[in-house]
């Protein structure tokens, strides 16, 4: 699979959540999702503490432990990204990233991860209580601990960002070094109440930001539950814009003149070169990551990429 860089670390240009691996997604299916995905040359894996407690029967942390019997099962912990998340609200834990809320979450990571070293560590949500200070401080200790290498920024408006990196600055301690937002083709109106109040989704504005920050961008949910292809997957209602109609239209037809699947050209725009970004992909069965896999395989020309972006709201 081809590569690309976050800081020093060399990850492969599609990374594979796992939000529900070890709850929805049985044990068995999930562990086949994630040797599949590392047979087929990835090595960046996303989780976060939290997944997936909001399901009946689960109290969060299932997917970190997948992910950790996984590892240890595997015996390659050391050719993988690791990344996962701290900060949002799970049973037992509150929501926030005061200093010891980000200390005591992620020693609860490593040990449910059962590694040493977290690659990345994502501020799952902003905390506009807690000052940067204290959590960009936090996070640099771990990161002198030897405990994560870097930290990454999720669900973050472009002004806090700025300010971020200010801080981290004045500080002369690291700071964000990626962005996970959400994203795809399909745009959200910024105007109509989201569906998930903490998520926010990509704008002009919020690219441009990590761009100048140099701050590298992941894409979650890159396929709106498959929307592209799937009628069974109507769009949520931010996303109910005659501009998201006619883009639907338009990949749906380049897809068809192109042999490939709808879902796997949104794959390809997120990932062409105007855009860069790093698409996290999941799947519930090997053939949906299959699929999603072979997007890499799909060049997007810049009158392609044209094609779709000049969809006016
Ligand atoms: N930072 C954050 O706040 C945040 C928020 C959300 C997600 N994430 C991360 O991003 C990852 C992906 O998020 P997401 O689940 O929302 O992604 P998504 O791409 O919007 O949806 C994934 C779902 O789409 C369907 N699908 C996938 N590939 C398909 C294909 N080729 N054809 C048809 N259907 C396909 C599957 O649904 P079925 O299983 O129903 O078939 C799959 O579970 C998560 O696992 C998590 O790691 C981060």
């Amino acid at each position: 699979m081809l590569t690309t860089r976050i800081a020093d670390l060399l990850v492969s240009r599609l990374c594979l959540g796992t939000m529900y691996f070890g709850t929805s997604v049985p044990v068995k299916v999930s562990r086949d999702l994630l040797d599949a995905f590392v047979n087929a040359g990835g090595n960046f894996i996303d989780t976060a503490n939290k997944y997936a407690c909001w399901l009946p029967g689960a109290q969060g942390g299932e997917s970190e432990l997948l992910i950790g019997q996984w590892l240890r099962d595997r015996g390659h912990r050391h050719q993988l990204i690791i990344s996962t998340k701290l900060g949002l609200a799970m049973p037992g834990v509150e929501a926030g990233l005061r200093a010891q809320q980000i200390e005591a979450q992620c020693e609860a990571s490593l040990r449910r991860l059962g590694i040493d070293t977290i690659d990345v560590m994502y501020a799952h949500a902003d905390d506009r209580s807690t000052p940067l200070e204290e959590s960009l401080l936090a996070f640099s200790r771990l990161q002198k601990a030897g405990k994560i290498r870097h930290v990454g920024a999720s669900n973050y408006a472009a002004w806090r960002l700025s300010a971020a990196a200010a801080v981290s600055r004045n500080l002369d301690v690291p700071g964000f070094v990626v962005a996970q937002v959400r994203h795809s083709l399909l745009r959200a109106d910024p105007w109509i109440p989201q569906e998930f109040p903490i998520q926010v989704p990509a704008t002009p504005e919020l690219l441009d930001g990590c761009q100048s920050l140099g701050l590298r961008v992941l894409a979650y949910s890159p396929l709106l539950g498959g929307v592209y292809d799937r009628q069974d997957r109507p769009l949520p209602p931010s996303y109910r814009t005659s501009a998201n109609e006619r883009r639907l239209i338009a990949i749906r037809r380049m897809a068809r003149e192109r042999g490939v699947t709808a879902n796997q050209l949104a794959l390809a725009w997120l990932m062409s070169g105007r855009n860069e970004v790093i698409p996290v992909i999941t799947a519930s069965r090997t053939e949906q990551l299959y699929e999603n896999v072979n997007s890499l395989a799909i060049t997007m020309t810049r009158s392609d990429g044209d094609a779709l972006d000049t969809v006016s709201d």
